[in-house]
């Protein structure tokens, strides 16, 4: 996820200004490099660098560009590392062609090893790149510049919002959209775009939202936009919006913590349009045929390395132990040449995550990193690296982070068992065609379980304890669940695996006392409704959380049930992890609390 912003005509201050104050509102997109090209009548000028804004305009002063047209970027990286070379925009062979670029471009390596055979040459390891050499390409052939653009995005597989700027065109902005987010601000003498509305809102707050596979460009005067060729009427999708600057940031969501809920749909599309299926199954092969994997990580990451220990057990048949990294000393004596860490850190950051990675390594075993942070320090210090593409997060209770860590590490899982014949051919294809699915069932859940939580919710705000128990791979589960309800709206709340909970837990249990339940495996089906009558029995308040196909054995047994699509095990980790947070969330709310800021907690923690 990057932000990026176009404008085309005269605001009556600089274009590099205005260009740096609409990216300021998108930082929250991205903040590791930025950049800014604008076009006169004297050809394209690029600025771009690492780091934040301020420190790339203290650099090269983008306030003291202007001209006709310009284009703005904030990035958050994704192929390639933070560097100077890797900002956008990035420019074709000639400098007549600048690219901004938000979304992944899933073919590149295959569209850059087509275009260098041609003698393109390229200067940075982004996917981006290839879209301002496919351009020059087009228009170089005698194309005029739209239809140049057009053939581009034919060629172009995965997920962009792009705006362009052409030399030969200075007062224009092209732009194309499919599943990245971009919107339109329709000014008087001026229009903009960008990746989400605060960018433009102190110059204008009346909107367009281009659709999946709408192209076209600004101009001072006028939007020019088509699909398949054919023109498209946009006139009448302008909205005015009333949000302030501030609540927009949040795309009119109360929260970021909310936003980013929502956003899981998009934040697992992304990831999965990112993994390199040939890494994953070369990192698959790896594990199982490690002498013994370690998997480690703190809080939220730590419960999907518990799914990952699990899959790896259960599924691959392998030695594998996840361990809280905070406790890594215990495993020092054991560790040798010939065994993998796997190292899960949203942030990279994590120092107890750090130190276990460079203890282990030290030792000689190899390391493997998942993160959402390229080029952070845990992944910087491993051997390998996996990357989940949800993009910033800055609500500080993790949601989209861990959803997508645990679409990376279940395809992990899978191809490790695939090498350890743990697992058929057939039997990994379902799990990776169901992964596929995972945005839409993600998507529909939020849709169908929204109001029935915030009901549950209304319960919850009053309480002061609550237990979290569930049976096999959903016990990771509920242990987050619990952490989520924990953290943002300070309910005690203890997970354990329902089995468990006669050896001790239950003596707390009494009238209305809630217990939430997720229901996983159908193998456990019997010996979690004789767990959820013990709670009953004592009047309980038992809130299951089911897929649709156990409705009708345990529809009725609970005081309350969140029904969710169907799907295997592997999925509903994903699926039932987000009425998890929608209550956590709504709970917080209701209870007074900004869910954004929990008390005592920071985003990264660097202290051991
Ligand atoms: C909980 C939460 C924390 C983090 C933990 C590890 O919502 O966000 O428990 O999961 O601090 O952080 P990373 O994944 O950055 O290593």
């Amino acid at each position: 996820v990057c932000g990026i912003v176009g404008v085309a005509g005269s605001i009556g201050e600089r274009l590099g200004s205005a260009l740096k104050k609409c990216l300021e509102r998108l930082e929250y997109r991205g903040y590791d490099s930025a950049g800014i090209a604008v076009t006169g009548t004297g050809g394209i000028t690029v600025r771009k660098g690492k780091g934040k804004i301020n420190e790339v305009d203290a650099r090269f002063n983008f306030t003291a560009l202007d001209g006709l047209s310009g284009i703005g970027h904030t990035r958050w990286a994704t192929h390639g590392k933070p560097s100077d070379e890797n900002a956008h925009p990035h420019v074709d062979c000639t400098g007549e062609v600048a690219v901004v670029h938000n979304g992944i471009i899933a073919n590149y390596r295959e569209l850059k090893e087509q275009l260098m055979a041609r003698g393109h040459r390229f200067i940075s390891d982004t996917d981006t790149e290839v879209i301002a050499h496919l351009f020059e390409d087009y228009v170089k052939a005698g194309l005029p510049a739209l239809v140049a653009l057009r053939e581009t995005i034919r060629r172009l597989k995965g997920s962009y919002a792009i705006a362009l700027l052409y030399s030969h065109e200075p007062d224009k902005v092209f732009f194309a959209r499919n599943v990245s987010p971009l919107v339109i601000g329709v000014g008087e003498g001026f229009n903009f775009l960008a990746s989400d509305i605060p960018a433009f809102l102190n110059y204008t707050n009346r909107v367009i939202t281009l659709h999946d596979g709408e192209y076209g460009y600004l101009t001072p005067s006028g939007i020019y936009v088509e699909r398949n060729g054919e023109p498209v009427n946009v006139e009448d999708r302008v909205r005015v919006i009333n949000w302030s600057p501030e609540s927009a940031g949040k795309e009119g969501y109360p929260h970021f913590m909310l936003k980013e809920i929502h956003e899981q749909p998009r934040a697992l599309r992304e990831t999965w349009a990112g993994l390199d299926m040939d890494y994953v199954s070369k990192l698959g092969k790896a594990i199982a045929e490690a002498r013994r994997v370690f998997i480690t990580a703190s809080g939220t990451s730590y419960h999907a390395g518990l799914i990952l220990d699990y899959l790896l057990v259960s599924l691959a048949g392998l030695d594998a132990h996840a361990f809280n990294s905070s406790e890594y000393r215990k495993y020092i004596k054991l560790v040798k040449e010939g065994d993998i860490l796997i190292a899960i850190s949203q942030s990279g950051e994590t120092i107890d995550t750090l130190m276990a990675t460079r203890v282990f390594r030290e030792r000689g075993a190899k390391v493997l990193a998942v993160s959402n942070v390229v080029d952070s320090t845990i992944p910087r210090e491993s051997d390998y690296q996996l990357y989940t593409n949800a993009g910033p997060e800055i609500g500080v209770a993790a949601t989209k982070t861990f959803t997508t860590q645990l679409m990376i590490l279940t395809a992990l899982a899978a191809n490790a068992a695939l090498h350890s014949g743990g697992m058929g051919k057939e039997a990994y294809s379902l799990v990776l065609n169901e992964l596929e699915q995972a945005p839409d069932l993600v998507n529909t859940t939020i849709i169908n379980v929204e109001a029935r939580v915030r009901h549950i919710a209304g319960k919850l705000a009053v309480k002061t304890n609550a237990y979290y128990l569930s049976r096999g791979i959903g016990l990771p589960i509920a242990m987050e669940g619990a952490l989520k309800m924990k953290e943002v709206a300070y309910v005690h709340a203890e997970a354990y695996p329902a089995g468990e909970s006669k050896h001790g837990p239950i003596a707390l249990v009494n009238q209305e006392f809630p217990v939430v339940f997720t229901v996983t495996d159908d193998d456990y089906l019997d010996p979690l409704e004789g767990n959820v009558m013990e709670m009953t029995a004592r009047g309980a308040y038992t809130i299951g959380i089911l897929p649709s196909r156990h409705y009708a054995k345990l529809g009725k047994v609970f005081t309350e049930v969140i029904q969710t699509p169907d799907a295997s095990p592997y999925l509903l980790t994903i699926i039932q992890s987000i009425p998890l947070q929608l209550l956590a969330y709504h709970t917080a709310v209701l209870r007074g609390y900004d869910p954004d800021k929990p008390r005592n907690l920071a985003k990264t923690v660097t202290v051991e």
